[in-house]
């Protein structure tokens, strides 16, 4: 997998992906990361990658040409495939779990473009951008961190970069409900208790448990999510069914 990323500040986007899980996988080969500096195509010998807005108003705008040269630059790491553009923008669409999953199994090589200031000149993004991505209904200073969100969300979903696959098929968001909670020992503390079953050893009630735990957290926390991923009725029999037996022991009311 090879991941581009273009920016004004390549460091910030360098040092997130080279801390912990995904600075191991970059190591170990897993994937290919390169940022490129935007500033290094500027317009003049002073660095000049911004101007004013025609139209008026206040803030500046990052000018077409040095985005392009950058982009240039990216699509010629490889000269072979043709390259997937995302412009990290609030005016996206907004990236979820699922495309987290569509970008990982991508073939083609990624390239994530950073705004900063007022935004990118609209002619240049025309001509080089596939898809708008948007982290979520607010703007932060500039594309980076949500370009760090994406990727690292992605990674994690390439081939051994976690160390065990369960760890992503078994979690938050990746069959459409919220993860269970999850409890380490010691098995009392500050005089609360990790639920019974769990140590039990019977592992086909414990798995039932968990899966009635996703189903209810998912119903309490996030009913839209609820309401995107009805529960079978199998689902709603085994909730139904564990929430009496709580009941009965005097567990959560
Ligand atoms: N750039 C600024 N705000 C953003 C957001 N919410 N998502 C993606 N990119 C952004």
């Amino acid at each position: 997998m090879q991941l581009t990323v273009l920016s004004l500040f390549p460091d910030l986007i360098e040092q997130v992906i080279d801390a912990s899980i995904t600075g191991r996988a970059r190591a170990a080969g897993l994937f290919r990361l390169k940022t490129i500096q935007i500033r290094d195509f500027a317009v003049n010998r002073y660095g000049k990658v911004d101007d004013a807005c025609y139209g008026g108003g206040t803030g500046m705008l990052m000018m077409a040409e040095p985005v392009y040269q950058a982009w240039l630059a990216a699509r010629a790491e490889t000269p072979d495939q043709p390259v997937r553009t995302i412009f990290l923008s609030p005016r996206g669409q907004l990236f979820s779990q699922e495309k987290a999953q569509e970008l990982a199994a991508s073939t083609r090589p990624l390239v994530f473009l950073c705004g900063h200031y007022e935004g990118i000149d609209q002619r240049v993004l025309d001509e080089i951008v596939d898809e708008e991505l948007s982290i979520g209904d607010y703007v932060l200073t500039g594309g980076e961190l949500a370009a760090c969100v994406v990727i690292d969300a992605l990674l994690r979903l390439v081939p051994g970069v976690l160390p065990d696959e369960d760890a992503y098929t078994r979690e938050s968001h990746m069959d459409g409900l919220l993860e269970y909670p999850q409890y380490t020992r010691p098995a009392v503390w500050h005089d609360r208790h990790v639920p019974d079953v769990l140590l039990s050893g019977h592992q086909a009630k414990i798995e039932r448990w968990q899966a009635s735990q996703a189903a209810l957290e998912t119903l309490r926390r996030r009913p839209d999510l609820a309401r995107k991923r009805p529960l079978s009725e199998a689902e709603w029999a085994d909730l139904l069914t564990i929430r009496r037996e709580e009941q009965k022991q005097g567990e959560k009311p």
